[in-house]
């Protein structure tokens, strides 16, 4: 699917909401549909000591990914979205499904900080590429816009 196409159809499902749940949960249903060879995609939220699972699909997944292990760690701590061609090669790789062998995971922002992680695992080696990177920075981009993380109660 092309890029520009995908940007669109984000673009149009978090329009007009601002409700993180409600676009973590429509975006990873979205990227689930829509993206080919993935087995897991979704969101984890940035705590004091790590990142806590929030709005994903697939199969269940590990709850609490503590600080400096794994992917989604080192994405959040770095600021840096990584692509993992094969992660068993990724020293401190948490394995929430041992059939996941690549992943993409990129921050997620607000006021420059990061707040949460987008997390998409493949169960088929180099599943990602830098194009798909850049589609999908975009994407985040597009939910930062779409997106207010303070509670309203
Ligand atoms: N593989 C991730 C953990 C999250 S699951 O893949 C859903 C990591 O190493 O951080």
């Amino acid at each position: 699917m092309g890029g520009s196409l995908f940007a669109r159809q984000v673009e149009s499902l978090l329009s007009p909401y601002k409700d993180p749940i409600v676009n973590m949960a429509n975006l990873s249903a979205l990227i689930y549909e829509q993206w080919s060879g993935l087995n897991w995609a979704g969101f984890y939220r940035r705590q004091k000591e790590g990142l806590l699972l929030g709005p994903f699909q697939g199969k269940p997944a590990c709850v609490f990914l503590p600080a400096g292990k794994g992917v989604c760690a080192a994405a959040a701590e770095q600021d840096k979205s990584i692509i993992v061609d094969d992660v068993h090669a990724f020293p401190g790789h948490i394995a929430c499904d041992s059939a996941s062998r690549s992943e993409m995971v990129i921050p997620v922002h607000m006021d420059n900080r990061v707040v949460a992680v987008l997390d998409l695992d493949s169960p088929r080696p180099a599943r990602f590429t830098e194009e798909d990177k850049r589609v999908m920075e975009a994407a985040v981009r597009l939910f930062e816009q779409y997106t207010e993380w303070r509670c309203e109660l």
